[in-house]
């Protein structure tokens, strides 16, 4: 097998494509010939060593990837080599195998296409619970997605529209707008030039949003609280833009509003049964066409660098998958 090694996690101009033995499952444990990968934000991150989560080196990067097993472990019961899978497990997939842990396997119908199930996984459940178990999302509720082209942003604005609610889009520039209307987004802000509280007061005749999805935080948090229609609900989602927001809470006192945090990886945790009965949910709106990942671009799994770099210049619009030609 072949794999991007981290060794010294300073970045990605660290990391080497090297050949690696193929690794023999443990007993809980799957083999997977990987087909694609897809870059997330904490794999920038991760090469770093500025994640949460510290893997001992040397170790390959890649949060989430698809493929088909290769090889069962001996109390594996419920996964069969050769079945279609997603995983999201924190390294392992920016190579062409590796061993994960078969609980963390989403088994797939055989004709999922594996470049939409390396970018499925992350996004939409982060979106299906935030909006949906989280914030109860209504038809008749208008929701305000920030960073709307970014990953979690563009699958928020699929979720929403698969409920039936309003969509108003927010983005950085004019290219990303067009974006977040071609997936369906009812309306877009570009947030880069305009003052987006006026905007979205005309947008919603004065009332203001319903729900606010936000995986930005920094300086537009507060001005978009304050935006907030009365029983509105705040999901603080991340905080890509870097710096983690203060809010003053007569704010939500005011607007009789409520703030609710997103943690989809816990609730996965804490929560098994209702995050795999969701999961399937999810299968059956991208069988009936209702989700799908938008993909950015796909590139070959030994040009990883380009990619980092790519997604590192804030150009990437939904999903970029690496994909392995070997
Ligand atoms: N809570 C959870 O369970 C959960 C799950 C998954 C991800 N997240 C978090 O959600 C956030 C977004 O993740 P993602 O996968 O959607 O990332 P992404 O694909 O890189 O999108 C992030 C978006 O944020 C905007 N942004 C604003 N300032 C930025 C900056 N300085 N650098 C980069 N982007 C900036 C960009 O849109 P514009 O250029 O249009 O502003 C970009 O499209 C991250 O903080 C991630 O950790 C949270």
């Amino acid at each position: 097998m072949h794999a991007w090694l981290c060794d010294n996690p300073i970045g990605v101009e660290a990391l080497r494509w090297k050949e690696l033995p193929t690794p023999t499952p443990a007993a809980n444990e799957v083999l997977i010939r990987i087909e694609a990968a897809s870059l997330n934000f904490p794999d920038v991150l991760i090469v770093q060593n500025k994640y949460q989560m510290k893997p001992a080196l040397p170790f390959v990067p890649g949060s989430e990837y698809a493929g088909r097993i290769e090889a069962v472990g001996t109390d594996v019961a419920d996964l069969k080599i050769g079945q279609a899978v997603a995983c999201l497990s924190g390294t392992g997939g920016f190579g062409t195998h590796t061993v994960a842990p078969a609980q963390l396997c989403l088994p797939l119908p055989s004709e999922f296409d594996p470049v939409d199930a390396a970018a499925f996984i992350m996004i939409y459940a982060t979106s299906y619970h935030a909006l949906i178990d989280r914030a109860q999302l209504q038809p008749s509720d208008t929701v305000f997605v920030m960073g709307a082209a970014g990953g979690v942003g563009s699958s928020a604005i699929q979720i929403a529209k698969a409920v039936g609610a309003t969509v108003i889009a927010a983005a950085s520039n004019q290219e990303k707008c067009h974006f977040c209307l071609h997936l369906g987004a009812d309306h877009a802000i570009n947030y880069g030039d305009n003052n987006f509280r006026d905007k979205l007061k005309e947008l919603t005749n004065g009332k203001g949003p319903d729900v606010i999805y936000d995986p930005v935080g920094g300086e537009f948090t507060e001005p978009a609280f304050r935006s907030i229609a009365w029983r509105g609900r705040y999901l603080v989602v991340g905080f890509a833009s870097g710096p983690i927001p203060a809010l003053p809470l007569n704010l939500p006192l005011l607007k009789g509003a409520s703030l609710m945090g997103v943690f989809w990886g816990d609730f996965a945790k804490r929560e098994p049964a209702n995050n795999a009965k969701m999961m399937q949910t999810l299968i059956q709106w991208y069988q009936q066409k209702k989700i799908k990942p938008p993909i950015d671009c796909t590139m070959p799994m030994h040009e990883l660098p380009a990619a980092y770099e790519r997604m590192n210049s804030r150009a990437v619009m939904g999903k970029l998958v690496m994909v392995n030609t070997l």
